[in-house]
């Protein structure tokens, strides 16, 4: 399988309040040194707890946050340096689909109007009676009904207007979508029904999707391959059943035990903590909480390493990995 996007050394630094005292400009680091392959096809999975750094990787990969140094190669073409004339031909091709649909939908418009408008501005369709059967078609397609589209966001519930929002992001015929935990605003009972359409969908498209999340629950259902993400950093890549049953990073294990719960308030206020935390500690950002930490966790961060356990890939960061009790591992490179 060809990788659709290829992501190296990614990363992202956000500036801080000027500091007054020093008149010096502080940084966070919210990625650093991401490297990330999506195959042509494939829906992976991306984890971690709240800001860790999962809403800024996508709004990255679609151009929507600019990148601090790094490679965004979508089919083999560099992006992440596109003037914004030169990323019309991606909006096409890459759409995003987010927890709340409300927000991306204009409250004073249409739905028709709101799903033709993008079609005809870039051209998908070629008269507005064509963009409106379109648009009638993918309202069916998600669930909708043709009527639908006179009606205004209000008048929809938040699992019809996520379908809306779908039926927005099909309108431009893309080929990946990257979906920022789409069902986490819903009811769980809607939430089943709307991850079935996104995989009818992946499947009749054959699109590629980047599913962000934090239920492994439902990644494991979802997705083919996972990446665990803590504060900014790629801290394991397998496929969703090899993670969820062998977990091989403390982190992986510590998410799938729902162990680490931060509330996003308790994280704002430790916002400087985090800080210390990510910028000045040399070592692995994780080793403070882990239960498993040695000396050299403290000193440096653990390079990633690829091993093949029973003949499967496996990829962490981490000095002690977990469940390595069988003698079958082969170091590929460290
Ligand atoms: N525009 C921004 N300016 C400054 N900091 C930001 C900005 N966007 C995100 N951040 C910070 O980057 C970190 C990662 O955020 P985010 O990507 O939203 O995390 P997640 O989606 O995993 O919850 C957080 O600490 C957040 O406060
Ligand atoms: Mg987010």
């Amino acid at each position: 399988m060809n990788n659709l996007l290829e992501i190296k050394h990614l990363q992202k630094q956000f500036p801080q309040k000027n500091n007054k005292l020093f008149r010096k400009k502080e940084y966070f680091t919210a990625l650093d040194d991401v490297n990330l392959e999506i195959k042509k096809g494939e829906i992976l999975g991306l984890v971690g707890e709240s800001g860790s750094g999962k809403s800024t990787l996508g709004r990255m990969i679609m151009g929507l946050t600019s990148s601090s140094s790094g490679s965004i190669k979508y089919n083999g073409e560099e992006i992440s340096q596109l003037t914004d004339k030169e990323k019309i031909p991606y909006y096409l091709k890459m759409q995003m689909i987010f927890q709340d649909s409300t927000s991306s939908l204009n409250p004073r418009k249409t739905i028709g109007e709101q799903i033709t408008a993008p079609m005809l501005r870039l051209g998908v369709v070629s008269s507005k009676q064509e963009a409106e059967k379109e648009s009638i078609e993918l309202l069916k397609k998600v669930g909708l009904k043709s009527e639908h589209i006179y009606r205004y966001p209000h008048e929809f519930s938040g699992g019809q207007r996520q379908r809306i929002g779908i039926a927005r992001a099909l309108a431009l015929k893309p080929e990946f979508l990257v979906l920022d935990e789409p069902t986490s605003a819903l009811d769980v009972s809607i939430q089943a029904q709307i991850l079935n359409l996104l995989l009818d969908i992946q499947e009749e498209f054959n699109l590629t999707y980047l599913f962000i999340g934090h239920n492994l629950s439902v990644i494991k259902f979802f997705c083919h391959r996972v990446a665990v993400l803590y504060k900014g950093k790629i801290v394991e890549i397998a496929k969703s059943d090899e993670l969820y049953s062998k977990p091989f990073h403390p982190i992986s294990n510590m998410l799938l035990k729902s162990v680490l719960k931060l509330e996003r308030q308790e994280e704002s206020s430790n916002l400087e903590e985090t800080l210390e935390s990510t910028d000045m500690h040399t070592g692995c950002s994780f080793s403070g909480k882990c239960n498993y930490a040695s000396a050299k966790c403290y000193e440096s961060h653990p390079q990633t390493t690829i091993q093949y356990y029973s003949g499967i890939e496996r990829s962490y960061a981490c000095y002690h990995p977990l469940n390595q009790e069988t003698k079958e591992l082969e170091v590929v490179f460290p």
